[in-house]
């Protein structure tokens, strides 16, 4: 039936893929010598996107242009390049997004050693020292980072190939093979313009928590170094990936994340190009040395260095200081999450395969039949006609228009599944017209290039050029994609890109793409571009008016506009079930917040615990999808015994309930670039207990969710962040109350995930679930009032059609904004801007931390008279239930509780 997945793979690396030794440009950095740049000073040259200096290596004479330019939005970008290449170097496209403004700066002082340029007001400073060359960032009095503080500027410089044969160093000596030329088990690496990598370190000071660099199995707070390999940013298809891992997964975001209790600041590395990170944590002075009065800095201090393969040396250090600036300062620069469908929230059903027609509708019956509200069913490579994407394997297939109508007539959607590489086959005419379009990736001979991937001998797509995109964006329109309908969405897979016969199983880095640029040149970028694409193709299939669903297994940088991403064929076991948890909260601090893992774990077959317990923690996280391959038992939700439906129903019911708070998030993110999944230390930045915690997150600001990632579980402990003096958290279940600032072991069973709400905050849930987010939508609303300790609270809540762009095209959609403060809940407008149609009601609210019992609750609506509305008070656990309320969304009211 299907081909097996190609020899890898036993959940440990394997022959297949490189250590960092095994890599030439990065030996080459480590092992040669550090190189003394200067910069020369009375070289500045001021204008209105920065200032620039050359900079000169004296050993080998090389010269380069630094670039820095300080952004309004609190951005510092330091841009080095050559300053005569013999032809231009490789910049990063389409990742970066709009025109910045540059602050004007000015200089504050000048000798012979350093100049120090400011803007802001004199708030923020660059301070250029000429030698050793070092730039330095300032916040007020306070150095923040310091770039070039371990002198590990690296720079080859683009030669004449004539020159491949004379070395000028005994250290390119030792390592001509690697410089042109570099072989890797059979594979030969013929390098057109010779050694071209970078590097760079930056001292970040007064911090020792580092998170981001996605994508990797591993713990939140990035590790140090200096003890195994560096962080590797190399897009790579790995079945089954080694857990506690540096080795690099499907995706890359080079975004690093430092946090200390008074700054948040980023550092973004934009290269799309093989990269590895070396992370060193010094706590105090090491070797007891006072340090030179230049030199004294705050401790701790966190030193990275970046080091890729090729390129230009494009550095963006976002000051923040708090997280949220960080997040809004990196949207701006990258762009913001797409908002998301609100069907795409709703829980997806997938698997390897859905066997034909009547195998789809056998599932869709079954989650009827069996109460589980779910949005989406999804089709794998098997729905093809011999993996050649956009076509439908006529025998299982027959009908998929019909099938589509099927679903869409309950409002549910079909995805199906559309790969980069394409099936050389000249009898099909998607292939030929590929071909004939020069959309295909050339090897460095020139001809296509073919590896192996699902279809066989395949050919690649150049998703790096523009008419590429075109093409592919215009195979996904409904006259031309035939048996498509509205209602089916994309999956983009193995677009790291996976080349079953390539080296590490991916493309050789000396294929070409247009515009004669290397494949090493551009690597991350691949997936990243194909995303693009698809969407591209969705939202111009509606004549730009409807939202688009794609998912991809590779990103980089910036994918979060496109839509969702998973973290690829992961495992049936607790492990994989817990490192989940860190490897989507390190995609959410940089950026890629509509993030989830496959439900169960793709590989193998989970014990019905594991599922539940999987189908639960996800439940509480952004993309929410079960997933399995080809060879593993059928896991529908029910096939496992009655407890076992009943636990997975409940965990798929709260999450349709709690949609409206999604929704509401995804709105933040969309529009502030806070993600929804957030570590603890983005809502309570001062607490240094929190910075490694990496097992429990906060859902938006209101919500802590303790998933439980461990077998046969009965009492799980729970860290209550916050001063315990202030701060109270509400048991979502129970509304039992509990202090923060402790941890306290409580009681679970099969069917209990601990998930608090926070005092201080309103949640908004639906009154029930129905069977999809549609029917969702006409469901009445119910309020939760979490009080703090002062009795007040405050949340919003975000309303559009869920589905297309008229919430930005015509503002059709309505903030409003609940405060409750001294005994009375106030429901109005959060945003000048909306103009939303919607019957949307309130029908209960729940206020919990009331101390005793009220003697009236009253409501009044905008101007008719005030009435007395029934309530229940349960003095247990201090709540009132205002029940019977019917009062709508849009409406201004308020609520007293006398
Ligand atoms: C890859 C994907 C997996 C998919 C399979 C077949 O392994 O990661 O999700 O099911 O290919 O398309």
């Amino acid at each position: 039936m299907t081909e097996a997945k190609p020899p890898t793979i036993s959940g440990v690396p394997d022959q297949k893929t490189k250590t960092c030794d095994q890599v030439g440009f990065y030996r080459r950095q480590i092992e040669g010598p550090n190189l003394h740049h200067r910069a020369l000073l009375d070289t500045l040259v001021l204008t209105e996107k920065g200032a620039c200096f050359q900079l000169l290596e004296p050993d080998t004479q090389t010269r380069l242009l630094l670039t820095v330019s300080p952004y309004k939005n609190g951005a510092v970008r330091i841009l080095i390049d050559e300053l005569q290449p013999i032809k231009e170097r490789f910049r990063v496209p389409d990742v970066v997004t709009g025109e910045r403004q540059c602050e004007q700066l000015r200089v504050e002082r000048q000798d012979e050693d350093s100049v120090t340029l400011t803007w802001s007001s004199g708030c923020h400073l660059v301070r250029v020292w000429h030698f050793p060359f070092s730039l330095e960032i300032l916040c007020g009095e306070e150095e923040v980072v310091t770039f070039n503080s371990k002198d590990k500027l690296w720079f080859e410089t683009l030669q004449d190939p004539s020159r491949q044969t004379s070395c000028s160093s005994e250290l390119e000596e030792d390592q001509a093979g690697s410089l042109w030329k570099e072989t890797f088990g059979q594979f030969v690496d013929i390098k057109a313009n010779g050694p071209t990598s970078i590097g760079a370190d930056l001292s970040l000071h007064g911090f020792s928590h580092a998170y981001g660099l996605p994508e990797h199995a591993d713990s939140l707070k990035l590790r140090d170094t200096r003890e195994g390999e560096p962080y590797r940013l190399f897009n790579l298809d790995v079945f089954a990936y080694e857990l506690y891992s540096r080795f690099g997964l499907y995706g890359s975001v080079p975004l690093l994340v430092a946090h200390k209790p008074d700054r948040t600041l980023g550092v973004f590395w934009l290269n799309a190009s093989e990269t590895f990170v070396k992370i060193h944590y010094t706590t105090d002075h090491q070797d007891g040395q006072t340090p030179p009065v230049k030199m004294r800095r705050i401790q701790p201090q966190t030193d990275v260095h970046w080091l890729s393969e090729s390129g230009v040396i494009d550095c963006m250090v976002l000051l923040g200081p708090s997280p949220q600036q960080l997040f809004s300062q990196y949207a701006q620069m990258t762009g913001y999450q797409a908002l998301p469908p609100l069907f795409s929230l709703g829980y997806h059903q997938c698997r390897w395969n859905y066997e034909d027609e009547a195998d789809v509708r056998a599932v869709d019956a079954g989650f009827e039949h069996h109460n589980i509200p779910y949005d989406m069913i999804w089709l794998d490579i098997e729905h093809t006609d011999g993996k050649r994407y956009f076509t439908w394997d006529p025998v299982r297939f027959p009908d998929p228009a019909g099938l589509q109508h099927h679903l869409q007539q309950k409002n549910r959607k079909l995805v199906v599944i559309s790969d980069p590489h394409i099936k050389v086959d000249p009898d099909w005419s998607l292939y030929c017209e590929a071909r004939d379009g020069g959309h295909f990736v050339k090897d460095r001979e020139g001809q296509i290039y073919e590896g192996s991937c699902w279809s066989g001998d395949s050919c690649y797509l150049d998703f790096s050029s523009p008419a590429t995109r075109a093409w592919y964006a215009r195979c996904f329109a409904l006259d031309k994609y035939k048996g498509s309908t509205p209602s089916l969405f994309v999956w983009n897979d193995m677009n790291e890109p996976s080349v079953f016969s390539g080296p590490e199983q991916t493309m050789p880095k000396d294929a070409v793409h247009s515009g004669g640029w290397e494949h090493r040149e551009l690597h991350n970028l691949y997936g990243f571009q194909q995303h693009m694409a698809t969407v591209d193709g969705l939202i111009s299939r509606s004549g730009g008016s409807e939202r688009p669903f794609v998912l991809s297994r590779s990103f980089f940088a910036g994918s979060q506009r496109f839509g969702a991403i998973w973290t690829g064929d992961n495992v049936a076991s607790w492990e994989y079930l817990n490192i989940s948890i860190p490897m989507l909260l390190s995609l959410s601090v940089a950026g890629i917040m509509f993030c989830g893992a496959d439900v169960g774990g793709f590989v193998q077959d989970p014990q019905p615990e594991l599922l539940v317990r999987w189908y639960q923690a996800a439940s509480l996280q952004p993309f929410f999808r079960g997933h399995s391959a080809n060879v593993t038992k059928r896991r529908e939700p029910w096939l496992f015994g009655e407890e076992v439906t009943a636990a997975i129903r409940t965990a798929i019911q709260q999450r349709y309930c709690l949609l409206h708070y999604w929704y509401t998030l995804f709105h933040q993110a969309h529009t502030s670039g806070l993600p929804p999944l957030r570590p603890l230390w983005v809502e309570f930045p001062k607490e240094a207990s929190n910075f490694a915690v990496d097992n429990q997150y906060m859902i938006g600001g209101a919500l802590l969710a303790c998933p439980i990632t461990e077998p046969g579980v009965q009492e799980v402990n729970v860290l209550f962040p916050g001063s315990g003096e202030d701060e109270i958290w509400y048991d979502v279940h129970s509304a039992k109350a509990y202090k923060g600032g402790r941890t306290l072991s409580l009681p679970v069973t099969l069917d209990t995930v601990p998930v608090f709400q926070r005092g201080g905050s309103v949640v908004c849930r639906s009154a029930g679930c129905g069977s999809c987010t549609a029917e969702l939508q006409q469901l009445p609303l119910c309020l939760t009032v979490a009080l703090n300790s002062c009795g007040v609270a405050e949340g919003e809540l975000y309303l559009d059609d869920g589905h297309s762009f008229s919430y930005r095209d015509t503002k059709a959609f309505c903030l409003r904004r609940f405060n409750m403060l001294s005994g009375r809940l106030l429901c109005r407008r959060a945003s000048e801007e909306g103009v939303f149609e919607c019957d949307s009601v309130i029908q209960s609210v729940t206020v919990m931390g009331v101390k005793s019992k009220p003697a009236a609750v009253i409501v009044c609506v905008s101007d008719t008279t005030d009435v007395s509305a029934e309530f229940q008070y349960t003095e247990d656990c201090s709540i009132v239930t205002v029940t019977n309320l019917n009062l709508r969304v849009l409406m201004d009211w308020e609520i007293e509780i006398v």
